[in-house]
């Protein structure tokens, strides 16, 4: 008989706990129990899996007593720094959205086909990367296994869902004619060169995030990195426009194949993803593959895919369909 396990969704009610919901019906995730937990203020509503009414419960200190087996966290790095030891304890492996857990040495950092095969049974805790990173590492796995990579630099183009709902709130607001509530500046008809806080080295979290999760993920250290993180006025989906120096010479006919492979679409001539084409999908779609004439062994690529799905809840219950195929789980 096929196994099936005990689920918590920790942030149901936010942008990507409701992805999670979707992406778990859709799958056909082996779920014998679900419990949805989101903050005081949504205590009580009614969210709907799988045909059949759940209540949302307010996360505690022993919500996770009654046992699961995975919780899937999308609340924030507070929320996740204050309750994911408590379900971790309890025996529940967590897979957390936030940054909480990421750089955290003994934690690991996953997205399942580039370093899976990193992951152990003892793992209760593993964390998700930023979006953005999400999207860039897959392809840049393979052109490092092709050229070997020597500098990656990163310039973003993400879409107010990154934000969650206040995001997606301050673009409508903006077409109104509103004040932002959440940006420092109106997003709408404007590109902010600016996500989460500065940090005194001038770069954002953000940016410092791709870096160090860039490397942390693809295992490599000392690999150069650098990264500019912009907001633009797009509901849904992150374009990363990629430029590479490696050590060999680039075969671009073998580098499409070799994306293809691992179930990258590739966009070739002058065709082109955009995150109208991704949003609402599960693949990463890379365009403009071209080779970077102004270094040697340099490429340009840009990659788009779908950061609630992808960059967010997809990539964790990819995680968590990796722990069972494997048998960690
Ligand atoms: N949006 C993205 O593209 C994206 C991508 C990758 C990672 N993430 C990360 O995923 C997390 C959630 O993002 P989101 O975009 O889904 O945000 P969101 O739409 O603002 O949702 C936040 C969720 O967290 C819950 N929450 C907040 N405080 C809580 C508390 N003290 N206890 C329990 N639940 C609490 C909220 O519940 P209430 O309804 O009760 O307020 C809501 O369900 C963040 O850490 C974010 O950085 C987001």
């Amino acid at each position: 008989m096929k196994k099936t396990y005990r689920v918590a969704v920790v942030g149901a009610t936010g942008m990507v706990g409701q992805t999670f919901i979707k992406v778990l019906e859709e799958r056909n995730f082996p779920i014998s129990k679900i419990v949805f937990f989101a903050s005081k203020r949504s205590a009580g509503q009614e969210i709907t899996f799988q045909g059949l009414p759940h209540i949302v419960r307010e996360l505690t200190t022993t919500s996770f007593n009654e046992g699961f087996d995975f919780a899937l966290f999308s609340a924030g790095g507070e929320t996740s720094l204050n309750y994911a030891p408590y379900a971790a304890e309890q025996g529940a492996t967590v897979i957390d959205n936030s940054s909480a857990w990421r750089m955290k040495s003994g934690y690991p950092l996953i997205v399942p086909e580039v370093n899976g095969q990193v992951l152990t049974s003892k793992d209760r805790i593993i964390a998700n990367p930023n979006c953005s990173t999400i999207q860039s590492v897959v392809p840049l796995k393979v052109i490092h296994d092709l050229f070997h990579l020597k500098r990656v630099v990163y310039s973003t183009y993400q879409a107010v869902s990154g934000s969650g709902y206040k995001g997606v709130f301050d673009l409508e607001r903006g077409k109104n004619n509103q004040d932002p509530q959440f940006y420092a500046k109106p997003i709408y008809e404007n590109v902010l060169p600016h996500i989460d806080d500065f940090l005194e080295s001038g770069y954002t979290k953000e940016e410092k995030k791709m870096i160090d999760e860039t490397r942390k993920i693809l295992g490599m250290n000392d690999l150069k990195v650098t990264a500019t993180c912009v907001r633009v006025p797009v509901l849904n989906g992150h374009s990363v426009s990629i430029n590479v120096e490696c050590e060999k010479r680039i075969d671009l006919s073998l580098l499409r194949e070799e994306l293809k492979s691992i179930g990258i679409r590739v966009f070739e001539k002058n065709n082109y993803p955009t995150p109208k084409d991704v949003s609402g999908r599960d693949q990463i779609y890379v365009g403009r593959l071209r080779l970077d004439d102004s270094v040697t062994n340099g490429l340009n690529l840009w990659v788009v895919a779908d950061n609630i799905r992808k960059g967010a809840a997809t990539n964790a219950i990819e995680i968590a369909e990796y722990l069972i195929k494997e048998g960690l789980k």
